[in-house]
């Protein structure tokens, strides 16, 4: 496709909203919260924000330089850009992990769709926490359902994304993204004031700096990688149907803040629940589909707070999902010259395959270890903790050191018209203290910083 004819997303809206929708998801519901409960609450959070500020922002701003400038796939801008060197091997491991990924977060997504069904049946109503966490553990351990699901899921993705860039993403994150964050707010309300409440908060904001380690550190930074949508190619693939007419920097403050909203909010919504409920917060991937439900239970009108929840937190999977496979899709049809049709079956295809894995894996393949891991527990870990801050390693080294700094410069000021008082702050973050950071909190966590005497 040349540079003329490539669709663009259709308004400023339209880019933050696109943009938004893919790094809001399970990742900031789901996945945050029980990390967050499981490497010790306030500290995690802290931890969490400034790798949010100092690694997240800049390298979010240098995905959207990359795919602007390249106007290609996350592999063919590295290629445009650097045409002799190997920097598009960054690409292709980002088409990699976004495979790993949806490997494991189509079948969370095909969980919420049971959830709606589970609200419209009013199925939560009168239970306990025990009799949830019940439900939860004999459906997700099920051999059948989670992947009839995650089939449905995958499919609804394939159909979105085969309908176009402009149509299928951004109508429906305009709408249904403001929703979530209502209904968020009023799940807030309902969680503080329940007896014993208070207590999930102290968890939340009172640090206790003690129960910070590498595994905290690397935690929550993967969970920033991961939920800002960075280190796999998926905001270099969006940059580049980004108009040159849009401000970068303000779409990376943008979509920063959104999904950080969101995520505090679905703690504070979770965490107060939690406590006055008894449940343990170091529950793991169950702890939102045990709490939630509980918090509808003692919730007026908690019938259509729940069906609209878990409608809206699908429908946030679903964003996300379509960037996802975006960014395999770009690619094979750029790099391969395949047909977009052909590419999302088989991608679908594979993608299911790494479902079933990861969905098995919780039920009845959970004897299958590899490196101490199940399927789901691997793919998520491994791309989080590892693929993602590497691609975002190299992503900084290659705009930082490689790119030339008037033509960043340039691509950031839209040739002057925009202010760019930021950028000395902004290439000092991406030369040095990404790299340095990054590599320190991986190796630490290796425990090779201890082999290499640098503690
Ligand atoms: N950011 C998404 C979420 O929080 C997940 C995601 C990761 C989407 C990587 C795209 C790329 O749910």
């Amino acid at each position: 496709m040349s540079d003329k004819e490539r669709i663009n997303f259709g308004s400023k809206l339209g880019v933050v909203a696109a943009a938004a929708g893919s790094a809001v998801g399970l990742g900031n519901i789901w996945r945050f919260p029980y990390e967050l409960g499981q490497y010790g609450g306030a500290a995690f959070l802290i931890i969490y924000l400034a790798c949010v500020v100092v690694l997240g922002m800049p390298i979010m701003l240098s995905e959207f330089v990359i795919g602007r400038m390249g106007q290609a796939n996350s592999a063919g801008s590295f290629k445009k850009l650097a045409p002799n060197g190997k920097w598009w091997l960054v690409g292709v491991m980002g088409v990699f992990s976004s495979f790993l990924i949806m490997g494991f977060y189509v079948v969370v997504s095909g969980w919420t769709l049971e959830y709606i069904v589970q609200a419209v049946g009013n199925q939560f109503a009168n239970k306990q926490t025990t009799d949830l966490a019940q439900v939860f553990s004999n459906f997700s351990t099920d051999t059948v359902r989670p992947l009839v699901w995650m089939s449905v899921f995958m499919f609804l993705t394939a159909a979105i994304v085969f309908a176009g860039i402009k149509n299928g993403i951004e109508k429906s994150t305009k709408l249904l993204m403001p929703m979530l964050l209502l209904i968020i707010i009023a799940l807030g309300f309902r969680s503080v004031t329940l007896p014993g409440g208070i207590d999930g908060l102290r968890f939340l904001f009172q640090p206790d700096f003690s129960k910070i380690s590498s595994a905290v550190v690397l935690s929550a930074m993967g969970q920033a990688f991961f939920s800002l949508s960075l280190g796999m190619g998926c905001m270099i693939t969006y940059g580049s149907y980004i108009n040159r007419k849009n401000h970068l920097s303000h779409t990376v403050v943008e979509v920063t803040l959104i999904d950080t909203l969101i995520a505090v909010l679905a703690a504070v919504a979770i965490f107060p629940a939690v406590f006055s409920l008894g449940i343990n917060p170091a529950q793991g991937p169950e702890l939102v589909f045990i709490t939630l439900p509980n918090v509808f239970a003692h919730m007026p009108g908690g019938y259509i707070w729940a069906i609209l929840f878990f409608v809206l937190l699908s429908v946030a999977a679903l964003t996300s999902t379509i960037s996802l496979l975006e960014v395999i899709v770009a690619y094979f049809v750029e790099e391969f010259n395949f047909k977009r049709t052909n590419v999302i079956i088989f991608a679908s295809l594979g993608i299911m395959f790494l479902g079933v894995l990861s969905s098995l894996s919780l039920g009845v393949w959970s004897d299958v270890k590899i490196l101490g891991m199940g399927f789901f527990e691997l793919f998520d870990n491994f791309t989080s903790k590892i693929l993602m801050p590497v691609g975002g390693l190299l992503i900084a080294l290659f705009v930082g050191w490689k790119l030339d700094k008037q033509a960043i410069l340039n691509e950031l000021s839209g040739n002057g018209q925009f202010k760019t008082g930021y950028f000395k702050v902004y290439m000092f973050l991406i030369r040095y203290i990404a790299p340095i950071g990054i590599s320190l909190i991986i190796l630490n966590q290796l425990g090779i910083s201890k082999l290499i005497g640098l503690e």
